[in-house]
């Protein structure tokens, strides 16, 4: 049943969606962390740092198995070889974000990859030098462009581009992007957005602005942090040029799990003299060892790799995409819309600000809420097990997560934030 068609906002009502939804029992593959009163804390924080599969410490403890047991011979273990590991985990990954597995690559992490991808992408020429962004930008997004631009003897005061949401309003229109690109479009190299901004949980039109840069004639790249795992994404399709993303939010892989990119193959078979920053792992993994002859790329994103991965770090990576495999991101996202349509249904009814549009296709599974005190207010919550996060100066953010939350929790958070703002 969707939210807002009949059924009673009640505890009761709440309770009775968990019981006959089949996608509620995959919280049982998950360790919830514990509130202060002993009892698993109302974790809505995944947007920051998604929670441990049961299956990762298994994961783990088969590495380090193998790491006791072969040595260095588990790099070439026939069965499961070190040595391609990270290959391995390509295929499920492209489910993930609606690419071909030559399109994607596992490797380092996030600001690394933007930087790997913008050493080669972001190629200013004459007057076509300027970087096209959203804001509110994630700083480490803002010191990447920035970084990149001052590297080529660019001032990023004049060619970084920011484009944030209207003067009273909380998040950007798509038309503004549109029209800022066009206004820029003789000087667009680069179009480089947030996917679902960090801040205010907007999902973007990703389709639709990466058409706006190419029609400048830029090259669109995608930030998608909080897009992957979270949103439906046809990356291949929408024609994206790349993207870059962490597996520690909505795909559960660890704090400091490695990251991912994702290179439309458009580039990454055409144009093998791509400039990039080059190392083995970039190369087909029987020729890493050749120490004669130039660099040649492995085939697609893989070709943007330069160094051993952490066999460690990519284990829980790869159990927790079984899991993204089994339920399929079409199920999840449907369960993500209902869970937090449910939950912005409830805080409707509170005097509660809360900045995320609430049409459904232009949001992931987060909101923020705006709150004077934002800090006091998460204290409250914290000290009532809920585990939420803010974002200076005034956001709370809070993410029912469709792979481990449940209608009761968001019914009990609307509770308490009654309680809280009532009594505030
Ligand atoms: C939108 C966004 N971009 C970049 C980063 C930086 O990621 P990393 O520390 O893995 O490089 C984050 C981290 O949370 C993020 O949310």
């Amino acid at each position: 049943m969707a939210v807002g068609d009949g059924m009673a906002l009640t505890e009761a009502s709440a309770l009775e969606r968990d019981a006959s939804d089949p996608l509620s029992a995959y919280r049982d593959r998950f360790l919830l962390p514990t509130g202060p009163d002993g009892s698993p804390a109302i974790y809505l924080a995944g947007q920051s740092l998604g929670l441990q599969p049961m299956t990762a410490r298994a994961a783990v403890e088969a590495e380090l198995d193998a790491w006791a047991g072969l040595g260095v011979d588990a790099w070439f273990e026939p069965q499961r070889p070190w040595f391609t590991l990270d290959d391995a985990l390509r295929e499920p990954m492209a489910r993930v974000v609606g690419a071909r597995p030559s399109e994607v690559a596992i490797l380092n992490t996030l600001t690394i990859n933007i930087h790997l991808l913008l050493a080669s992408f972001f190629r200013p020429v004459g007057r076509r030098r300027r970087i096209l962004t959203d804001a509110p930008l994630f700083p480490s997004d803002r010191h990447a462009l920035t970084s990149h631009l001052t590297q080529r003897g660019l001032d990023p005061e004049r060619d970084l581009v920011v484009v944030g949401p209207r003067a009273g309003e909380s998040t950007v229109r798509a038309s503004d992007l549109e029209g800022a690109i066009t206004e820029h479009a003789d000087a667009l190299a680069l179009v480089f957005l947030d996917g679902v901004n960090f801040a205010t949980g907007q999902l973007h039109e990703i389709e639709r602005l990466t058409a706006a840069g190419h029609a400048a004639g830029a090259i669109v790249g995608w930030d998608l942090a909080h897009a992957a795992g979270n949103v439906e994404l046809s990356l291949h399709d929408w024609d994206v040029d790349l993207a870059a993303w962490c597996t520690y939010k909505y795909l559960n892989g660890g704090p400091g799990a490695p990251g991912a990119i994702f290179v439309h193959d458009r580039h990454a078979r055409l144009d093998p003299a791509l400039p990039r920053l080059a190392g083995w792992w970039g190369v087909q993994a029987d020729h890493r060892f050749d120490n004669v002859g130039p660099f040649v790329p492995d085939a697609g994103a893989a070709g943007w790799k330069a160094s051993t991965p952490s066999i460690l770090a990519l284990a829980p990576v790869a159990a927790s995409l079984a899991i993204f495999d089994e339920v399929g991101m079409p199920a999840l996202r449907r369960r993500s819309v209902e869970l937090t349509g449910y939950l912005a249904t409830l805080l409707d009814d509170l005097p509660v600000e809360v900045i995320t549009p609430s049409d459904p296709p232009a949001r992931g599974c987060q909101l923020s809420l705006r709150f004077e005190a934002a800090d006091a207010m998460l204290g409250r919550l914290a000290a009532r097990g809920i585990v939420a996060d803010v974002r200076a100066p005034d956001l709370i953010r809070v993410a029912p997560v469709p792979l481990y939350n449940t209608f009761h929790e968001s019914w009990r958070l609307a509770d308490l934030l009654r309680e809280s703002v009532t009594a505030a």
